[in-house]
């Protein structure tokens, strides 16, 4: 077999076999297909696109290419993974208002490059909370407390690894096929019995419309399933921000909030829709049902002792949970204020994560350091009525006072102001099973 004839076959429009497919990730994780030929392919796949079986096939081929997570823990694993979005913080809410409820969640999270750090770095903003577990660690926290939340450590889809920095550098990352193989060879590498999956689409997610939202959600779940695993997916609004925090401590403190049945209305509903999917993917009953359950589990403060516990079994200090006003504080703050009177009725939520990475709340680059008081509060939101004069949003940092002012003007620039109210958008746009 010649990497040369698959690149060929799929340039012109070919289906790949799954032989074919396992010589390319193989040779490719071993060194053995140089970086430009798998450029080639991949620039082939993002104009040919692929089948489900062949992206199916991919997924597997990238999930093989390492280790899998085989746990014993004594109950349904279920995950929850979000494609990602600005002031996404439901996934500190979810695994721990889910594992009081009964079932496992063994959460293995990423870093990740953007406008906030990873669930990782947000949780590392708690005093001594530890994400480098061993594995037997991992799974003694999990059958103790039901839940925990740990890094990337290991050799989990290296050939994913591999392939999304190629796929960063030659344009190639908005492929459907390559995203779902991407996402969901991780995810099945992590051998969850359940993954319910959180599909944004809109100005602040990688799939701008319903339509590429749709598709890929429901490649991913049919994928999932040809892997032998319950998946479904909630296609769910990210023209705007979720909740009202954007930054690493300040989302946890907004999580901490939210379980002890406060917080913002679309990040409870929200973390309510997808704990109450995990549930049912678990066999807890129906969704109705399922949402009864965490409710009750998130108004009774039962959620947030979950919380506080696996806090405690990781190294981290409690009290922080009862007390936010322990997380460090930023420095310096600076309020954006409305130049006009009306209503918001759009936001560019991308570049809203854009005016969070110029506080210091992101990454650039793999190693740049995190600023983790750094962030913003908004105070009115799409749809919201504002006078001239009014607080919009407040920006937090600590190690760049001097971008204050560009982020501010950055936040008015991405905020269109109208007369009219703008007509409401559900949160939640569909789901697919
Ligand atoms: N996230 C991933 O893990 N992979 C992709 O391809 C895109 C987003």
């Amino acid at each position: 077999m010649r990497m040369y004839d698959i690149i060929k076959k799929k340039r012109d429009g070919g289906r790949l076999t799954k032989k074919e497919i396992d010589y390319f990730v193989s040779g490719y994780t071993k060194g053995r297909v140089p970086d430009y030929q798998a450029a080639a392919l991949c620039m082939a796949i993002y104009y040919k696109g692929m089948d489900l079986d062949e992206t199916t096939a991919l997924t597997l081929a990238i999930k093989d290419s390492g280790d899998t997570l085989d746990l014993d823990l004594g109950g349904v694993r279920v995950d929850k993974h979000s494609t990602g979005g600005v002031g996404d913080k439901t996934s500190l809410i979810v695994a721990p208002l889910a594992a009081c409820c009964g079932i496992k969640v063994a959460k293995i999270s990423g870093r990740g490059l953007g406008h906030t750090g990873g669930t990782v770095d947000k949780l590392e903003t708690i005093k001594g909370y530890r994400t480098d577990l061993s594995t037997a660690e991992f799974a003694k926290i999990v059958r103790t407390a039901g839940v925990s939340v740990i890094g990337q450590s290991g050799n989990f889809a290296p050939a994913d690894k591999k392939l999304y920095a190629l796929r960063d550098v030659t344009a190639t990352v908005e492929s459907v096929p390559l995203i779902v193989s991407s996402i969901m060879g991780k995810k099945l590498a992590a051998n969850d019995d359940c993954i319910v999956l959180d599909v944004k689409c809109g100005s602040g997610s990688f799939m701008k419309s319903r339509e590429n939202a749709e598709e890929l959600a429901r490649q991913m779940v049919s994928v999932g399933r040809n892997a032998g695993k319950e998946v479904c997916a909630l296609i769910t609004d990210m023209d705007r921000p979720l909740g009202n925090a954007v930054g690493n401590a300040l989302e946890v403190i907004e999580a901490i909030e939210t379980l002890r049945g406060g917080g913002p209305e679309d990040l409870r509903e929200l973390s309510l829709a997808l704990t109450a999917q995990m549930l049912r993917l678990a066999g807890m009953g129906s969704t109705e049902e399922c949402a009864q359950t965490a409710r009750k589990a998130l108004d009774s403060g039962k959620a947030l002792n979950t919380f506080a516990e696996m806090v405690e079994l990781q190294g981290g200090d409690p009290v922080w949970v009862y007390h936010t006003d322990r997380f460090p504080a930023a420095e310096h703050s600076l309020e954006v204020i409305s130049p006009a009177d009306g209503y918001i009725s759009r936001v560019d939520t991308e570049k809203y994560g854009e005016v969070s990475l110029i506080l210091g709340a992101g990454r650039n680059t793999k190693d740049d350091k995190i600023d983790p008081a750094a962030g913003f509060i908004l105070k009115k939101k799409t749809g919201d009525a504002v006078r001239r004069g009014d607080v919009i949003a407040t920006l937090y940092t600590t190690d760049k006072p001097q971008a204050l002012e560009e982020a501010a003007e950055m936040m008015l620039s991405a905020t269109v102001f109208s007369e009219e109210a703008p007509e409401p958008v559900p949160l939640i746009l569909g789901m697919i099973e």
